[in-house]
């Protein structure tokens, strides 16, 4: 019997790359093993009913990042957007949303027929990456009223928006602040505190298993609101499996100990390891600012090919994050060593001296927002077809297709496909789209 994934997994953990993506364990054995996958049996409480155990630990990681409440999730942040946006729904609130977000948004917009209005990023790395116009969510929410705002920090890049900013904005209008921090569990742990509980978010996302040593699937969904503590964890049963891994929250509760016991000091010694190699490499390439922990190498303004950089970082036995041709992300996290930086190091030298370095060019991208045709869910939920890109112009985007990662949205559901959006998925080389019949 063929067992290809099993054996992918095998090979790649035996070939001993330096893990520059997600999960934030970087291959660490956590000590999980199946004699620990269990089910919700006497005394080992129950996720959505949790008053137990899994209380304990949630209520010691809500300590640790000094919020009102955190829950725990086995279904990623994609669960924990799931469940803030419908406490939103709950509240009939309209979404503003900044609109470089994840699919997960979207997905969630639909099953829960969310109205959504954007608010575009100035773009500066491709679609991924914009600096967040504070007038524009100002005037937003002047017109809107009940309104709640959505954000992306930090981004994939790594870029941070202007939480503390939003925040006083998003106060004086009423509006909740949603924080999808995916990538940033961190950041609460940093020299200077950036996460976005802190900086004044209502409820934020942070995927445990991205930045953390977490199995994949952990996150955790805080808010700083008494209000929010009391509906968030019905809203995530709405969503999520019955039977939750107890492994993924064994992990999140290994994690606790892990940042009470040493994270910070893991986290200055990451610090120092990713000044060095930024300074090793800043006469040759460009870094994007943001989290330190997101070595995101801007490409096309270094005159370089991201996705042949990250082909070269393969050979050399380094596997990133993410590449297109204008961007190539490197994801760290505090479990990774000195070993492998100087791998990282020796392996980017040697990558960026085997390419030639081309002109210099701006990887910004002009996305207007497209004219919208249909709400998300009738969208979504409509009969649709797969067309070459090529024959898209004037239909309506169905189902959101984008490659994960980023999986950012060029046209989102219900929208009507442009030349701009034909262009775009171009850029990112996708060569079919879903569109509504
Ligand atoms: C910005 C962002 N938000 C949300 C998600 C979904 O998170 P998860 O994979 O933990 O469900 C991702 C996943 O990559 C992401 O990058």
């Amino acid at each position: 019997m063929e067992t290809p994934i099993y054996d992918f997994l095998r090979k790649y953990a035996d070939s001993e790359t330096v893990r520059c993506h997600m999960p934030g364990h970087k291959g660490h054995d956590l000590g999980l093993g199946s004699a620990l996958d269990i089910t919700e049996i006497a005394g080992a409480d129950s996720l959505f009913e949790a008053d137990g155990i899994i209380r304990r630990s949630e209520r010691a990681m809500s300590e640790l990042y000094g919020t009102a409440d955190t829950f725990y999730s086995a279904g990623g942040s994609t669960l924990c957007i799931q469940a803030m946006l419908a406490a939103m729904k709950q509240e009939g609130r309209t979404v503003i949303a900044v609109r470089n977000v994840h699919r997960a948004f979207l997905n969630a917009a639909a099953l829960l027929d969310l109205d959504v209005e954007w608010v575009m990023p100035d773009y500066t790395d491709g679609i991924l990456s914009g600096t967040i116009p504070l007038a524009d969510i100002g005037r937003r929410l002047a017109e809107t009223p009940n309104a709640c705002v959505y954000l992306t920090s930090p981004d994939y890049t790594g870029r941070m928006a202007d939480i503390r900013g939003i925040s006083a904005i998003c106060r004086r209008y009423g509006a909740p602040l949603l924080v999808d921090s995916a990538h940033g569990a961190h950041l609460h742990f940093m020299p200077t505190d950036l996460h976005p509980i802190t900086l004044g978010a209502d409820i934020c996302c942070d995927s445990a298993h991205k930045t953390l040593p977490a199995l994949t699937g952990a996150a955790l969904l805080h808010t700083s609101s008494e209000r929010y503590a009391g509906v968030l964890r019905q809203c995530m049963s709405l969503f999520a499996s019955t039977s939750p891994s107890y492994l993924i929250m064994a992990s999140l509760d290994l994690c606790c100990g892990y940042i009470a016991e040493r994270i910070r000091s893991d986290i200055e010694l990451n610090i120092m390891e990713l000044d060095r190699l930024r300074r090793t490499f800043a006469d040759r390439t460009d870094f994007a600012d943001g989290d330190p922990f997101h070595i995101t190498l801007r490409a096309a303004e270094s005159g370089y090919d991201g996705t042949e950089l990250a082909e070269l970082l393969r050979r050399g036995g380094v596997e990133c994050e993410y590449a297109d041709s204008g961007l190539m992300v490197l994801l760290m996290s505090p479990m990774n060593t000195h070993e492998d930086y100087a791998r990282l190091t020796a392996a980017l030298d040697g990558a960026l001296g085997a390419v030639g370095r081309r002109e210099p060019r701006s990887d910004g991208i002009a996305l207007p927002l497209p004219r919208r045709a249909m709400s998300i869910r009738d969208a979504v939920f409509s009969p649709s077809e797969e067309v070459p890109v090529t024959e898209a112009e004037g239909r309506i985007c169905a189902a959101v297709k984008v490659p994960c990662p980023p999986a950012v949205p060029i046209a989102a559901s219900g929208e009507v496909i442009d030349r701009d959006c034909i262009a775009a998925f171009g850029h990112y080389g996708i060569k079919t789209v879903n569109v509504v019949i």
